[in-house]
């Protein structure tokens, strides 16, 4: 079993792009070459608008290479969830936003041979609490127009006693779709950078913004931050307003299943691409050490090819952010929040902020601003932020020993009164880095599926050399050798 994506294992990496090497100026930078990158890319393109997209590693090598490939608006049971929240008719406006994503994303898939394959996607329950919210669930499908059925038993699925079906969805393979698109988009005149790393987004006083990749300095009219979560804040600390969640997939050979999820006790979910069968499974909170006892007994773990995880933000009011950082900053855009759903949301994410930078106005932006009310008071809002501090509190309270890892083993490590992260690699080769994550200082745990250092406070991850493979941080681990990090949030920096 290999522990790396079968969806970037899978297709021959066709496309290549160069890192930058010299001081540039572009109409409109894009920061970040996955689902929203390069959709906001495409967008922009068709307009002929100069538009250059810079990728801290290759494309769609992050969240958007790593999901599940469903492509559906059935986002667990969450339209009566929306309904009482938010109102019919702007839940409504959330659906459509999804079913105009899926239905482009098969367009482009059609135009362009990229293989698509429709299916119906389910929801099912295996307990009667569950059955009585895919009840709602229904009732909120009817009130949507949602085309829909609702199936008392599937025999096929074990201990499915009621399941929620939404017609007309499909699956692709996300890893084979950006790859096509960054081509359409270097088509259409666009410019995209690999292994172009930005460290620091400044506003100029001609209202311009300065960038710095990889030592270089980008000049821009537009920067559109489409790196998962933000990477710059302004203050507004939208790390504290989402909830990352991580969670892990595996791909079973010659196994089929329907496109389903559970929604209650364990939240499995199948999904099978040609005849890969992807099981998802074991949400938990990223950053905090994964144990994989809950396996189904009916899956063949012989027959599992590939692992991998991935790790996504969810917002508190469950619908993303997309729009500018602030309201001093209209040329300063970023999207996030997409609840584990990247790709029809962030699809229609790029496309948003494509509408944004064409000032073409949309019903589509209030609904998704980043300014909108939340509910702060709300239990899930004050559970994750005490989470997050206790989370704090215990990785610097708490000390480790000095003895070194094994190979093939990730340590913490006390040494000179600091916490270091030990991982040695199979050939005895020794790496130790600062393990102080430099976003806001919490200390990071050792993930062994993908090797990295995560943060269990927002999210952010490292690579066992102390690089950065996903933000809010900007700033890599410094090395034992080195100094220790500096702690910088890139949240209070100029307006
Ligand atoms: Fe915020 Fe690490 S990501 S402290």
């Amino acid at each position: 079993m290999k522990e790396a994506s079968y969806w970037i294992d899978t297709v021959n990496k066709t496309y290549q792009y160069p890192s930058i090497t010299s001081n540039i100026e572009t109409d409109i930078l894009i920061i970040g070459a996955g689902m929203t990158g390069l959709s906001c890319a495409y967008h922009l393109t068709k307009y002929n608008k100069q538009v250059t997209v810079v990728e801290a590693d290759t494309i769609g090598y992050g969240a958007s290479g790593r999901s599940t490939g469903k492509l559906t608006a059935q986002h667990g049971p969450i339209y009566h969830m929306l309904i009482e929240s938010i109102g019919l008719q702007q839940t409504k406006l959330h659906y459509q936003a999804q079913k105009q994503a899926l239905f482009e994303i098969k367009t482009i898939c059609k135009k362009h041979s990229i293989p698509i394959f429709n299916s119906d996607t389910m929801l099912y329950a295996t307990t009667l609490q569950g059955k009585q919210c895919l009840q709602d669930e229904y009732q909120a499908y009817i009130d949507l127009q949602i085309p829909c059925s609702f199936i008392d038993h599937v025999s096929h699925i074990p201990n499915c006693i009621a399941a929620l079906k939404m017609h007309g969805q499909a699956t692709f393979h996300p890893y084979h779709f950006l790859q096509e698109l960054s081509s359409i988009i270097t088509k259409q005149q666009g410019v995209i950078y690999e292994n172009s790393h930005v460290s620091q987004v400044l506003k100029q006083p001609d209202q311009t913004y300065a960038v710095t990749c990889n030592g270089y300095t980008i000049k821009a009219n537009t920067v559109i931050c489409a790196t998962q979560v933000p990477i710059i804040d302004h203050g507004h600390l939208y790390v504290t307003k989402m909830q990352c969640e991580q969670e892990h997939i595996y791909a079973i050979s010659n196994m089929m299943m329907p496109v389903c999820l559970q929604i209650d006790d364990q939240k499995y979910s199948f999904h099978t691409y040609e005849k890969t069968l992807l099981f998802v499974h074991n949400n938990h909170k990223s950053g905090i050490p994964y144990s994989s006892n809950t396996m189904p007994g009916y899956l063949d773990l012989k027959a599992c090819t590939h692992h991998w995880s991935s790790s996504d933000y969810t917002t508190i009011d469950k619908l993303p952010f997309i729009g500018p950082i602030d309201k001093n900053n209209p040329h300063l855009l970023f999207a996030s929040g997409y609840g584990k759903w990247g790709n029809t949301n962030g699809y229609f994410a790029g496309k948003l902020l494509c509408d944004y930078v064409m000032q073409q106005h949309s019903p589509y932006h209030s609904l998704y601003s980043p300014f909108r009310k939340l509910p702060y008071l709300s239990s899930a809002y004050l559970k994750e932020n005490i989470q997050n501090m206790t989370n704090f509190l215990k990785g610097h309270l708490y000390f480790f020993d000095e003895e070194l890892p094994q190979p093939l083993q990730g340590k913490k490590i006390r040494k000179n009164h600091h916490t270091y992260g030990a991982y040695r690699e199979e050939d005895g080769t020794l790496y130790i880095v600062d393990i102080t994550c430099p976003h806001l200082g919490c200390i990071c745990n050792f993930n062994e599926i993908d090797k990295t250092w995560d943060c269990p406070c927002h999210g952010s991850r490292y690579s066992y050399k102390g690089d950065v493979v996903k933000g809010p941080t900007t700033s890599k681990l410094n090395t034992y050798t080195q100094s220790c990090n500096h702690i910088d949030p890139h949240i209070f920096e100029k307006r």
